[in-house]
Parts: structure tokens; C-alpha cells; sequence
């Protein structure tokens, strides 16, 4: 199995040097509305006024007495300690059209690239946001043991080597403003408190800044990782509660560390299914789908343990069921079960399985919305090879935005609720 590096890890950390504390003045930080839906089955769905952050680390963060000097992470004595840099530095507010970031009603749209329309110049912007509750102030808390969570996705224009990715992490809910006491007001409102089970060393954790680079380890479930040409879901349990940090390889990841770096994967084309999902195939990639996650527990209640990931797509009107994967032991499922897990993960069962991964669900998690491209594996571990149709070298960026500059993935009418609240066939 590839390591999976997660969807925002070298994103994070191509933009490590920039970041968090006091609240810039220059440009005003106006959050694209987005409109998601908390549903019920006695009560259907009910229209919620969320929106959406862009992750800090791609903000400007800059000196406060002289706004158009950057703030570096280990520049003395501008920004070499977490008091220093909260004290001389400042996160800017965000122009969202600027980084390919549109909302309209219930959809948001993320692109890959900018071409600046007087110079003509293209420049990566590759957004990562996350939703926020009706506040404004604070991540939307999104708990999912023993409920379902459906979006519609449009990514036609997603080709090999990219990543539109819809997932959660377990995030301080208000970004770390309160835990980083005083050294982070900016908080949730600026996108900062990033983590996820790579345990990324970031130059800031909960928006304090990190000198140390220690890694930033939470629970994280990619519900959605995907091109139109591959996608697959897992689960990367940690064990740890909210953001943990560590030192090392050895408490970090694999193979005894917090998090499960690599996760419990479920891709149909790795299980012999090279006709289900892509360009006109039975889910058809060239049109907008509804993809359905259901976290279905033990006993059918919300004090029951995660016992199955279930996945159907919804495309016409008609569902379509997920694949049967043929595993060891002659285990034969559609979904992913703990013994999924155990037949193909063994490094997900030594950190407690899709159960562990259940009570992060319970306790609530950040939605995160992003979209990238992979500068040094060419997203191979996710569509070339036993994973997908894609040859070694088309996932360059470089390539993608010759051919593609004007990449992009939709994500609307994002639902969740009880099991069987959010879809009708
Ligand atoms: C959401 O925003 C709309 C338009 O501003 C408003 O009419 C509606 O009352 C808001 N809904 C809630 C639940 O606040
Ligand atoms: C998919 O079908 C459309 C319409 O029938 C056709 O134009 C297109 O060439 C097909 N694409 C692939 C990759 O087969
Ligand atoms: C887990 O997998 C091992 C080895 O494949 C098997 O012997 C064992 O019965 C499995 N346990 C469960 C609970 O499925
Ligand atoms: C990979 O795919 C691209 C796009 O289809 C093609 O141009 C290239 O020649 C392929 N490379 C190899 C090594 O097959």
C-alpha cells in the first residue's frame, strides 16, 4: 500500500512559512455564504446559513507596524516564539474570487489555478476551506456515528494527477483560539487549527506558532478523494483526541505512532472493478453525481461503535450500489466493515479500527473542502497503477496545467442527518 499523503499535507506545507496571530487590516474578510442542510427523517431537511474559511496558511501574514513586510516563522525578532510572532504579526483577510474560491446558494467551486487577467500569468492557488457554523465564528461541528452525510459533485473537469477532496478532521472547533490562550484571536474566523493523521509539521498548531515542528496529529475520514478517473474513502483513525502533537516518525505514524498515515482504503478499481467509475461509466464522471456515506453502527443507535462505511452514488435518479469487494478469507462485501479493515489494514486495526475512527465521528468534526495537485508523487497512490487507469507521469502538475488550466471541482447540496434522511431514490 502507498502512503496516502492526505489532501492537504503538501499543501500545508508548500505554504508552512506563512501564518496565524493578530488580525490584519487591509483587506476585509468577507466568508462566501454556502447554504448546507441538517436533515431529519420525521423532518426533512432544514436550509442552514453556514459558509465557508480559506485555511490560513495561504493568507498573507505580515508585520503589524509595516503591513508589507512578510512574517516568517524564525526571523528574530519579528517571529521566532509564539509570543512574538502573536505580538509583531498579522493574518490578513482574504479576496475569496482571487483564489478561485466561488460559493452561489448551495454550492462552492474550487479551482486549481488563476490566470491574472492583466499579465496573463497563472498561479497555483489550490484552496482548502473549511465550513463554518452559522456564527461565523466557529468550525460547524458535523457528527456523523450512526448518520449519513450526501453531497452532489461535478468534477468533469478533474483529470488524472488531481485531488477534489471533501473530508473531516477533528479541529479545535474555534481554530484553536481558545487552547493557543491569547496567542490566536484570529481563531476558526481565519481558518487557523489545521491537523490531520499525516501529523503535518506545521509552522503553527491551533495558530500558535511551532518552532519545534512538531506534527499536527488528529483523526481524520476522507469521505471523498477523487478525480474523473479514480476515487476511493478511508478512514485514518489516530489514537488521540482533538490535535496531539509529536516528535517523530516513530510517534507520529508508521508503524506504531498516533495516526494511521496510510487508513483503511475502498476503491473499486483496486478491487477489480475497472467499468464502474470514470468517463461514462456506470457512475458517470462527465455529469454532476450524489454521493451518500452512511455510518452505521452496532446496534443502529448513536450510543453504538462504528461497524460499517457505507457508500452508494445516486445518478439519474437511480442508485447505484457500491461494489463487492472480494477480500481475504473469503470475505466478500460492498462496504467497509471491521473485518474490511482487518482483512486489508491491519495498520488501521492496531489503532482500534473504524470503532476508534466511529468516536471521533461522535464527538464531532471539521468539514474540509479542497482541491490539489502533487508536485512530487504525482498523485500516483490514488489513480495509476492497482488504484486507477492513469499512467505514472499524465498527474504531473506541470503537465495538468497545460492541458487543464482551468481545473475545478463543484460540491453542492451537502446534507447530513439520520440514516435515510438525506436522499430519495
Ligand atoms: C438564512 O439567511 C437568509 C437570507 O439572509 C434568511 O432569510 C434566513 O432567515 C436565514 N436562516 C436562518 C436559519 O438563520
Ligand atoms: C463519453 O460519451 C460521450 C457522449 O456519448 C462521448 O462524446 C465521449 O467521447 C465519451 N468519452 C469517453 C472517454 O469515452
Ligand atoms: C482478522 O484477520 C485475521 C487474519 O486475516 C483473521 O485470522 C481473523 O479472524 C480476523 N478477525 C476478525 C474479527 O475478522
Ligand atoms: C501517459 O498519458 C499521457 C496522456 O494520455 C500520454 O501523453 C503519455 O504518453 C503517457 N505516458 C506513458 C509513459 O505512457
Amino acid at each position: 500500500m502507498k502512503m496516502a499523503p492526505s489532501t492537504a499535507t503538501l499543501v500545508s506545507l508548500l505554504f508552512s512559512l506563512t501564518s496565524a496571530q493578530k488580525i490584519g487590516t487591509t483587506i476585509p474578510e468577507h466568508h462566501p455564504p454556502l447554504t448546507t442542510y441538517k436533515c431529519s427523517v420525521a423532518n426533512g431537511c432544514q436550509a442552514v446559513n453556514t459558509s465557508v474559511v480559506l485555511d490560513a496558511f495561504s493568507r498573507s501574514f505580515h508585520s503589524v507596524s509595516s503591513p508589507s513586510s512578510p512574517c516568517t516563522l524564525g526571523s528574530a525578532p519579528l517571529c521566532d516564539t509564539p509570543e512574538s510572532c502573536a505580538q509583531n504579526c498579522a493574518l490578513e483577510g482574504v479576496d475569496y474570487g482571487s483564489w478561485g474560491i466561488h460559493t452561489k446558494d448551495d454550492a462552492l467551486t474550487l479551482n486549481q489555478w488563476r490566470r491574472d487577467p492583466s499579465t496573463g500569468r497563472i498561479t497555483t492557488v489550490s484552496p482548502r476551506t473549511y465550513l463554518l457554523a452559522s456564527d461565523g465564528q466557529n468550525y460547524e461541528s458535523v457528527t456523523l456515528l450512526n448518520a449519513e452525510l450526501s453531497f452532489d459533485v461535478d468534477l468533469s473537469k478533474l483529470p488524472c494527477g488531481m485531488n477534489g477532496a471533501l473530508y473531516l478532521s477533528e479541529m479545535e472547533l474555534d481554530g484553536g483560539r481558545g487552547v493557543s490562550k491569547g496567542l490566536n484571536p484570529a481563531g476558526a474566523t481565519y481558518g487557523t487549527g489545521y491537523c490531520d493523521a499525516q501529523c503535518p509539521p506545521l509552522s503553527f498548531i491551533n495558530g500558535a506558532a511551532n518552532p519545534s515542528k512538531l506534527g499536527a496529529c488528529c483523526n481524520e475520514m476522507d469521505i471523498w478523494e477523487a478525480n474523473a478517473l479514480a476515487t476511493t474513502y478511508t478512514p485514518h483513525p489516530c489514537s488521540a483526541t482533538r490535535i496531539r502533537t509529536c516528535d517523530s516518525e516513530a510517534t507520529c505514524g508508521q508503524p506504531k505512532g498516533y495516526c494511521d498515515k496510510w487508513g483503511c482504503a475502498y476503491n473499486a478499481y483496486s478491487h477489480g472493478y475497472r467499468d464502474f467509475y470514470g468517463r461514462n461509466k456506470t457512475v458517470d464522471t462527465n455529469r454532476k453525481m450524489t454521493v451518500v456515506t452512511q455510518f452505521v453502527t452496532s446496534n443502529g443507535r448513536s450510543d453504538g461503535k462504528l461497524a460499517d462505511i457505507k457508500r452508494v452514488y445516486i445518478q439519474d435518479g437511480k442508485v447505484i450500489k457500491n461494489v463487492v469487494a472480494k477480500v481475504g478469507g473469503g470475505l466478500q462485501v460492498d462496504s467497509m466493515t471491521d473485518g474490511y479493515c482487518n482483512a486489508t489494514a491491519t495498520w488501521t486495526q492496531e489503532r482500534g479500527g473504524i470503532e476508534v475512527m466511529g468516536e471521533a465521528l461522535a464527538r464531532g468534526m471539521v468539514l474540509i473542502f479542497s482541491l490539489w495537485a502533487d508536485d512530487g508523487g504525482f498523485m500516483n497512490w490514488m489513480d495509476s497503477g492497482n488504484s486507477g487507469p492513469c499512467n505514472d507521469t499524465e498527474g504531473n502538475p506541470a503537465l495538468i496545467v497545460q492541458h487543464t488550466p482551468d481545473a475545478s471541482v463543484t460540491f453542492s447540496n451537502i446534507r447530513w442527518g439520520e440514516i435515510g434522511s438525506t436522499f430519495k431514490a
